[in-house]
């Protein structure tokens, strides 16, 4: 009889699973934007009229995802209650016959089944989503930091997911950044692919001063992970700042050879910047059918009385 031939299979990654979970960690204290944060979570600050979390989850539907893992930390409770029902608003705009409005306070529990867990401790990003572990099981899973919002017009996680079924493993967002800015992020030493988009990641180190950063190539926060990343994890010690550090997880990985990175040149922001938060909520507001014209009107109007007399005077652009 014909021996059988079992192929070798440990060194190859196995077939990509379809990606349904998203894990979003939101338990930072958010200290860049106090006292505002005093009460208030950051990710609960409003970007024109919706809180910049609600983006991050609006972004994880539209990329499939129908799951999502909130790891929140203490005073949260705003976010749960975001993403929940509120019974007796909508009672109220219901017997007005206000159904935009109803809409609008309906919309974000309906994006997803959305589930919360708390991180306990603030142990660092890596630590956040090991937090995730129990929920997401043996699958791979996306991560969305809420920090970084990509322009709703984009379609970088939608990419993320098909490169992850093409080469399985795991997969970063990838942005070129200048320099002098690269010890803000994760930084990847990269190999091209054929594909234009497309790099393999042979390397990872995070928050790499100008001289020591392998490349320009700046993590962003999304991230699509291989449940491997769990094992990794755990055996993870603390990094920079004394933080589980995800980027070390992922540099492991990327030693065996299993992380790519998309190459993404479209429109993100920054909101746990003071400065690019106010550029977002201008960019988006011009991008608003319902508000965009009018504001933009003003806004143009605003930058000409800034170039004539140097200031933001109201009595010249009111
Ligand atoms: C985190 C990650 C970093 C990544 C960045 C993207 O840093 O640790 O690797 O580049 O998000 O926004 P944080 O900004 O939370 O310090």
């Amino acid at each position: 009889m014909a021996r059988m031939i079992v192929p070798h299979t440990t060194s190859t990654p196995g077939p990509a699973r379809p990606v349904r979970k998203a894990v979003v960690p939101a338990a930072g204290l958010g200290t860049r934007f106090l006292p505002a944060t005093k009460a208030t979570p950051k990710e609960m600050l409003p970007v024109v009229d919706k809180p910049a979390i609600q983006y991050v989850v609006e972004e994880a539907a539209a990329a499939g995802l129908d799951d999502v893992l909130m790891v929140t930390g203490r005073h949260k409770r705003a976010i749960e209650d975001h993403f929940d029902n509120a019974y007796e608003l909508e009672q109220a705009l219901a017997a007005k016959g206000d159904t935009v409005r109803l809409d609008a306070v309906r919309d974000p529990a309906r994006l997803a089944n959305i589930h919360h867990i708390r991180q306990g401790e603030p142990l660092g990003l890596g630590h956040a989503v090991l937090c995730a572990r129990r929920h997401v099981g043996d699958e791979p899973f996306a991560v969305l930091l809420g920090d970084d919002l990509i322009d709703p017009r984009e379609t970088l996680l939608s990419r993320m997911l098909d490169v992850r079924e093409q080469h399985a493993g795991s997969v970063v967002a990838l942005m070129e950044v200048p320099r002098e800015q690269i010890h803000l992020y994760g930084c990847a030493a990269v190999d091209p692919t054929g594909e234009r988009d497309v790099v393999r990641v042979t390397g990872l180190v995070e928050k790499p001063s100008a001289e020591d950063a392998p490349s320009a190539y700046a993590v962003i926060g999304r991230y699509v992970l291989d449940p491997a990343v769990f094992d990794t994890l755990e055996r993870t010690p603390p990094g920079r700042g004394g933080e589980i550090q995800l980027t070390d997880a992922l540099q492991d990985l990327a030693t065996g050879g299993t992380v790519h990175g998309v190459v993404f040149d479209g429109l993100r922001y920054d909101t746990g910047d003071k400065a690019d938060y106010l550029r977002t909520v201008v960019r988006l507001a011009c991008a608003r059918p319902d508000l965009g014209p009018e504001f933009t009107a003003w806004l143009k109007e605003f930058v000409t009385g800034l170039e004539n007399s140097g200031t933001g005077d109201r009595r010249i652009a009111a």
